[in-house]
């Protein structure tokens, strides 16, 4: 790698002591409270006050009726999905998923805890492209799937990096096609989105609906995530399907297939401490936002866009672009990268590894999931129609692809809510220079 700290580009600037992280847990004290009161009243398994105050807190908080505690946010998703398939194709059977034969129309530029359930539940997921507004699903793009999928009933759709997606208009293509949502708002706890006038959280804006509590996310619990929903019926089956399916029957009987999926009350402990500390993280969040966007003025980079007008964020990653002329060579194999400096541009992996050698952690854009080689094959859909195969040997110029994009030029800057403003000016700073 490059000698950052030798370069003169970089002269005067000392390496970070403490390490500055992408995005860290942040603890306060009441988690430790609830999970030694969790350890001394014995309740350390799956039931117990901290998971029925963390589903109760919870469901208030994003508006819904009920919240289901579960192991992670990808138990999470994977019943949300399942649940949307057994709703749309009947019952699985033990050895078949229940969106066996089927399409689910996905998110594209999103982590793959988000889709991988499709293929859980033996689907098949179709990529639908990005807009540039929010960095989420192209509504445009899955309107042109639909054309070209008509049969279609189920759209995964996250919110990435914290930032809420066209919700209005994906929910009225939707409606449209009959087709049902699976919400992945892992990323996104406690951001609102204004629907037909009225604002919503996310996690209560899908059909099925799903939060992570990992250990970056803007609470944590180290682990843990939710199901949400306004049906009662919904919560009780993802709530016995991830307690291992037991019947009613004085030994365990089973009738359907099962998971070891339920949150524990350890864990729910953490979260619930966490849980009066949200309001102040998201506005840490921002804050972090501000201060990016105000340094980089004048460099030919912009932040992560956000639809203000319909959308008030959870800010969980600050992520920037760099301007297409501003881009210094860089290439990318599947597992490692190469680039070039050059005076006035720079690149996301020079950033990312300038700030990494004065201590400091960014990370790549997620890798869209259909450049990702486990979904290769698999269907990806641009406002033009069928992305795949577009380009022409005999015909200057390629096809749309905005996921492409985004990830070439885009990367996450650190947005840990305890980098100081101090820290953060010595982020900029080093950012800056890699322009020179
Ligand atoms: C968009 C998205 N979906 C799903 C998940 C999965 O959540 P978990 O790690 O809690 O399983 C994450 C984060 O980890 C995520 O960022």
């Amino acid at each position: 790698m490059h000698d950052f700290l030798n370069d003169t580009r970089f002269a005067g600037i000392k390496r970070f002591e403490k390490k500055l992280w992408l995005s860290s847990p942040t603890m306060h004290g009441e988690e430790q409270h609830w999970v030694d009161e969790a350890i001394q009243t014995n309740w350390v398994s799956t039931v117990g006050a901290n998971i029925n105050e963390v589903e109760k807190l919870m469901a208030e908080y994003v508006g819904v009726k009920y919240a289901v505690g579960l192991s992670c946010g990808t138990s999470a998703l994977h019943l949300a999905t399942k649940l949307a398939g057994e709703k749309l194709y009947g019952q699985a059977r033990p050895n078949a998923g229940t969106l066996q034969g089927h399409r689910v129309f996905c998110s594209d530029v999103t982590f793959d805890a988000s889709i991988n359930p499709v293929a859980y539940e033996d689907g098949e997921a179709v990529f639908i492209d990005t807009e540039r507004d929010t960095w989420n699903m192209d509504p445009a793009a899955l309107e042109k799937a639909f054309e070209l999928y008509p049969e279609v009933k189920l759209v995964v759709v996250a919110h990435l990096y914290g930032t809420p997606g066209k919700m209005d208009e994906i929910k009225a293509i939707c409606d449209r096609h009959g087709a049902l949502i699976v919400e992945d708002a892992a990323e996104s706890l406690g951001a609102k989105y204004r629907l037909n006038g009225q604002w919503v959280e996310t996690g209560a804006l899908g059909d099925y609906n799903a939060i992570s509590f990992n250990g970056n996310k803007i609470i944590t619990g180290s682990a843990g995530g939710l199901f949400l929903t306004d049906s009662r019926e919904d919560a009780d089956k993802v709530r016995k399907w991830s307690t291992q399916s037991r019947e009613a029957a004085p030994w365990y009987q089973h009738e359907e297939i099962g998971y070891n999926y339920r949150m524990s009350n350890i864990i729910a402990g953490v979260i619930r401490g966490q849980i009066p500390h949200l309001d102040e993280h998201i506005a840490q969040k921002k804050a972090i936002y501000e201060r990016y966007r105000e340094g980089f003025k004048g460099l030919p980079v912009s932040m992560n866009p956000i639809d203000f007008e319909n959308s008030i964020p959870n800010y969980w990653l600050s992520c920037m672009i760099i301007d297409g002329d501003a881009m210094a060579p860089m290439v990318r194999g599947e597992q490692d990268y190469l680039y070039r400096s050059e005076p006035g541009k720079s690149s996301p992996h020079e950033i990312l590894d300038a700030i990494a050698a004065f201590n400091a952690e960014g990370r790549p854009i997620w890798k869209p999931m259909h450049m990702q080689p486990i979904y290769r094959t698999h269907a990806f859909i641009t406002v033009e129609g069928n992305g795949r195969g577009r380009s022409n040997a005999y015909i200057a110029g390629s096809g749309v692809d905005v996921g492409a994009d985004i990830f070439r030029r885009g990367l996450c800057l650190p947005s840990d809510n305890k980098m100081t403003a101090e820290q953060q000016a010595v982020v900029i700073e080093i950012i800056k220079r890699c322009f020179r």
